[in-house]
């Protein structure tokens, strides 16, 4: 949340710090996230930019002034949900006449002027690279004309922006390290809603740690589409682009970000199977802060739909990847995301998924029925072609498969003591706290004399299909 009336910008010259107050305009934003971790941090700096031309926020649409949506065009149902809330918001414009309403991120980017001019939805449209302008074309709003900026950038990271925290449990953060994609994985909108990928300089990515370190926080996540090709001062054929200037890749940038302090524990998401290399996976086990958890997205068993996916492995190089992770972190939690129903996916192709999973038998897993997106490589080349019912019954048949599978590793767990990280009180109980293991699973404690922020040994008594249940044996002194 915007603080009352002063937002402070924190420019570290040296050891001193700049604070810049900021007078608020008296309007109030109500900003709503949709989508990816990715545009949750978004987020954060779009609020950081309002705030400074002087908006406070509000989670209530009846006292809002301007209200901004920041939208997902992954698949079709992100969108269709996101269109209700429109036309919501369209409705809410008749009993408030001056309420402005925008669209951001990638639905901006994606359907443009559409949504202005044929649907007459909303008054500002803004794509993800142009959030600097926010504020002036809010302006131009004010003054009658309708305001559009969905100009892609190869150079913006935003990285001198200090994001404000919002809905923050003060424990866990987001750090985007890098913006866009040049994949083309073929049933991907990303790539055209959010540009070509660029990196953003690592030492401020190491400041933004180090600061969020001294606010108290314990965790963070360094977010990119594709975090393994991220890459500093070096082209995309790896050559130096400016001599003078280190280099960094991501196994270099996650050391640099490990070593702020061994109580920040680090996260990363996501990971590309054909770009993690070894290095990575050695500074998963170089340091106990980077945790032992990777999110390595497969789409499908079957190295011909992963050849019209155009994701530029096989099955066997995936696996490849698979023992790599094991063999180098025996401990590691592995989860990733299945697409089912792609075009032409036969019977053979999907039971070839099926059998991907019991070989690794994942963690968890993130669940997809294709979704035909315009402008995409499949949508141009193949047919959507793979009955509803079809591709409905291979996601249930992966998703009951997951659920056994996570159930067998959450059973693995129990007597097992856990280092925990305490997040914050369990939606379920008032007196009890979650946190998480390293591997990422959910573990619930009673409250007793733990304090959110603080790592806690946990012995684990207990277990749902994805969640851990224990009690503090011991807790970690160097913390509390
Ligand atoms: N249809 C269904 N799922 C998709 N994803 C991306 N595009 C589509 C689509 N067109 C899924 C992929 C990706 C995750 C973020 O969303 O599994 O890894
Ligand atoms: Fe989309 Fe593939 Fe890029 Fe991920 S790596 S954002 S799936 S194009």
């Amino acid at each position: 949340m915007i603080e009352e009336s002063k937002v402070i910008d924190e420019t570290r010259q040296g050891e001193a710090t700049m604070t810049k107050t900021v007078v608020p305009n008296g309007r109030k934003l109500l900003l709503e996230s949709y989508g990816c971790a990715m545009n949750f941090s978004d987020s954060e700096i779009i609020a950081s930019i309002m705030g400074e031309a002087g908006f406070t926020t509000t989670t209530d649409p009846y006292e809002a002034d301007v209200v901004m949506m920041n939208t997902c065009s992954i698949r079709d149902n992100a969108e269709q949900k996101i269109r209700h809330r429109l036309v919501h918001f369209k409705g809410l414009k008749k009993k408030k006449r001056n309420l402005v309403v925008g669209i951001l991120g990638c639905m901006a980017e994606r359907l443009r002027e559409q949504l202005l001019d044929e649907e007459k939805l909303v008054d500002l449209v803004v794509g993800p690279d142009a959030y600097r302008d926010l504020p002036n074309l809010i302006e131009q709003v004010d003054s009658g004309q309708k305001a559009v900026n969905v100009l892609l950038s190869r150079e913006e990271t935003y990285a001198d922006i200090s994001p404000i925290r919002l809905d923050s449990n003060g424990v866990t953060a987001f750090i985007s390290i890098m913006r866009g994609c040049d994949n083309m994985c073929s049933f991907c909108v990303v790539p055209f809603t959010r540009g070509r990928e660029r990196s953003r300089n690592p030492h401020s990515i190491v400041q933004e740690a180090n600061e969020l370190f001294e606010q108290g926080y314990r965790e963070v996540t360094l977010l990119g589409q594709n975090v393994d090709s991220y890459k500093w001062n070096m082209n995309s054929k790896g050559e130096i682009t400016n001599p003078e200037e280190k280099t960094a890749n991501f196994a270099e940038l996650l050391s640099m970000v490990a070593e702020v302090n061994p109580d920040l524990r680090v996260r990363f998401s996501t990971s590309h199977p054909k770009d993690m290399g070894d290095d990575v996976l050695h500074a998963i086990a170089n340091y106990e802060n980077v945790c032992d958890y990777v999110h390595l997205p497969v789409q499908s068993g079957h190295s011909d739909v992963l050849k019209r996916m155009n994701r530029g492995y096989t099955r066997e190089w995936y696996l490849d990847r698979i023992a790599a992770i094991r063999r180098i972190n025996p401990e590691c939690a592995i989860s990733t995301d299945f697409i089912a129903g792609f075009c032409g996916e036969t019977d053979e192709e999907h039971e070839a998924t099926i059998s991907l999973m019991n070989e690794v038998q994942y963690e968890m897993a993130y669940n997809f029925k294709y979704s035909e997106r315009p402008r995409t490589l499949a949508e141009r080349k193949y047919e959507d072609d793979v009955p509803e019912e079809v591709k409905a019954k291979r996601l249930t048949e992966i998703i009951d498969l997951q659920k056994k599978h996570s159930a067998g590793r959450s059973k693995k767990m129990l007597g097992k003591v856990q280092r925990v990280l305490i997040e914050g009180v369990s939606k379920r109980s008032d007196d009890h706290y979650f946190g998480r293991n390293s591997q990422n699973m959910v573990v619930i404690i009673p409250k007793e004399n733990n304090a959110q922020g603080s790592y806690v040994q946990v012995k684990i008594t207990d277990c749902t299909v994805t969640t851990l249940i224990g009690h503090v044996v011991e807790s970690n002194k160097s913390e509390l």
